[in-house]
Parts: structure tokens; sequence; C-alpha cells
């Protein structure tokens, strides 16, 4: 027996067409529920519809840029005319790159609020209309940006703060009209371009490994696996949370002294 069950279910993953968003949108297709994939490229659309529909499962992908209202909501309305109303809305469409505060043009920074804050805002203001009501269930991926401070990020970290606050909100405004609103933020994920440009080297990697509670990066599964949970009836009464997903990150402790300290008293 599968764990979760999606058949009938319909999914539509903005940002949906590689790394941890196509790995949250493979999952729901494997548990039975109908894709659709969003992001800029053609091409990349086109090869994550293929890799969707190579399960068997049903899949349509639209070309889209999430800062662009107008065409972000023209795939939510097709996807509403072909497959009815949307189940489960997944906002996960960023950009990200290291750059020290002041080394990050007006533009860059703009870029960055622009594609993962305005673009969330864009993507759910315009999704509302074509999601079951009730029970609807809105994912936002968020990161630990959003509550630790991390240097080289600060575009990031304002962007995914806010993304968090949205959750919260619209949480509160649409709750009576059985619409669930929850943000999962993953930690580090391995094999993702998030964490190829965070941390391109093998020394790096094992630093930003070092510093998580659990000691490893976290898999793309894993990521999904919180997914499938959040938009299941298994939580039905959660909302408005932000669930990390990150091998303890969000805890911020000092990771190095628990580990000696740990280490001493064996
Ligand atoms: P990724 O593979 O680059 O995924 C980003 C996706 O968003 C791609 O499908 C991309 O496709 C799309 N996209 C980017 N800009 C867009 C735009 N303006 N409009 C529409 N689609 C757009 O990166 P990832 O590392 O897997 O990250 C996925 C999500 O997880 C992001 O929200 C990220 O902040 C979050 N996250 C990642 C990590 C990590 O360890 N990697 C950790 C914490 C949080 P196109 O290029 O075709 O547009
Ligand atoms: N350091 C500092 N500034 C940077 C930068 C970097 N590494 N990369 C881009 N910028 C600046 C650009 O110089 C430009 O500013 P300017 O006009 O003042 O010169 C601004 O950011 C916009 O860059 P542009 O390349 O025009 O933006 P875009 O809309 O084509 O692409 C990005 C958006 C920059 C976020 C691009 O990296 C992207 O598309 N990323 C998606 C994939 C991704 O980031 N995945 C990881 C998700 S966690």
């Amino acid at each position: 027996m599968k764990p979760f069950d999606y058949t009938g279910k319909t999914v539509f993953v903005a940002g949906g067409t590689s790394g941890i968003n196509l790995g949250i949108a493979h999952a729901f297709a494997l548990a039975g529920a109908q894709l659709v994939v969003m992001s800029r490229r053609q091409d990349k659309v086109d090869a994550a519809v293929t890799a969707l529909k190579a399960h068997g499962g049903v899949a349509l992908g639209f070309s889209a840029d999430v800062r662009d209202p107008a065409a972000t909501e023209a795939a939510l309305k097709a996807a509403h005319a072909r497959f009815g109303p949307i189940d489960i809305l997944v906002s996960g469409a960023a950009g990200n790159f290291p750059a020290p505060a002041l080394g990050l043009s007006p533009n860059a920074f703009k870029t960055v609020i622009d594609i993962d804050l305005m673009g969330t805002f864009h993507v759910l203001r315009t999704a509302v209309a074509y999601l079951r009501q009730p029970g609807a269930c809105i994912i936002n991926i968020s990161a630990p940006q959003s509550y630790i401070p991390m240097a080289f990020q600060m575009h990031a970290c304002a962007a995914k703060a806010g993304v968090d606050m949205i959750t919260r909100v619209a949480a509160m405004e649409w709750g009576k009209s059985g619409i669930r609103v929850n943000s999962v933020a993953p930690g580090p994920i391995a094999d993702t371009e998030g964490m190829a440009r965070l941390s391109p080297t093998p020394e790096l990697s094992r630093l930003v490994a070092d510093s998580v509670p659990l000691g490893r990066f976290g898999t793309k599964q894993e990521v999904a696996d919180a997914c499938l949970w959040l938009a299941s009836p298994m939580a039905s009464y959660v909302t408005g949370v932000v669930l990390p997903v990150d091998g303890g990150c969000s805890l911020g402790g000092a990771v190095g002294l628990a580990r000696a300290v740990s280490a001493d008293a064996k």
C-alpha cells in the first residue's frame, strides 16, 4: 500500500521543472496525482513533463515567469481548464547567488525579491480562484534564510522571510474558505542548483554538512516526503506553519560545541 494516495488530485508546481521542486512533483506523480509544472525555460518545462510522464502519469507544462502575473495566471487558468480545481499548489520558484550586501546592485537585490517574494505573491493571489474550495493546500518553499541571518544572503534572507509572512497571513485570511497554507523550509539539499551555488567546493560542502545537527545534507526525497504529509488529510488541522526539513539547522545552536561536549563525555 502506498503511504499516501493522491489519485485524482491535481498538483500545480510553480518553479517545478528542476531540483527540489521537480522532486516534489515526482513524488506526487508517483502517488497518483496529475501534475502541472511551470517555469521560465521551455526546454526545462518539456524535459520535466517527459520525465513526469515516464512513470505513466499525467503531466502538463507551461512556460511562464512568476514575475509576470498575467502569464502566471494564464498557466493556472489553463491547468484549471484541463483538470478542474487545483488541489495542491506548490510555490517554489526562486533565484539565488552568494554576494556580499555591498556587492548587490539595487537591481540584483530587487531581482531576488521579484522572483521569490513578489513571485510567491503573484502565484498565490492569482491561484486562489482556481483552487478547490474547501480542501486546497498551498505549500510555499521557503529556506533557513527566512529565520537564520546568513552572510552574503541579504537578498535571499529578506525574500524568504517575506515568503513565510505571506504563508502566515494567507493562512489567516483563507482558512475559512478551507484553504490551508504552509511553508516547507529545506535545509542544505544534495545535488541541487541552490547548493551548487552556495557551497561549490567539497571543502565548503563538508563545512556546511558539519554545521547541520544531523551531520549531512538532506535529499530531495526527504523534502518531497514532508510535502506529501503536509498536503494529506493527516495534516488537515495544520495551517500557517513553517516546517523546517533541515536536519536541525533551524535550531541555530552551537553544533560544534555540542559534538565536542558529547565526545568529551564518552
Ligand atoms: P532550481 O533547480 O534552480 O529550482 C528553481 C526552479 O524555479 C526551476 O524550475 C526554475 O526553472 C524555476 N524558476 C526560477 N526563476 C523563475 C521565475 N522567475 N519564474 C518561474 N520559474 C522560475 O533550485 P533548487 O536548489 O532545487 O531550489 C528549489 C527551491 O528550494 C527554491 O525555492 C529554493 O529557494 C529552495 N531551497 C533550496 C535549498 C537547496 O539546498 N537547494 C535549500 C533551501 C531552500 P527556470 O530556470 O526554467 O525558470
Ligand atoms: N552577484 C551579484 N549580482 C548578481 C549575481 C551575482 N552572483 N548574479 C546576478 N547578479 C545581478 C546582475 O548583475 C543584475 O544586476 P545589474 O542589472 O545591476 O547588473 C541582476 O542580478 C539581475 O541579473 P540577471 O542575470 O539579469 O537576472 P535574471 O532575471 O536573468 O536571472 C538570477 C535571475 C540572477 C537569480 C539567475 O541566477 C537565475 O535565473 N536563477 C535561477 C536558478 C537559481 O538561482 N536556483 C537556485 C535557487 S535557490
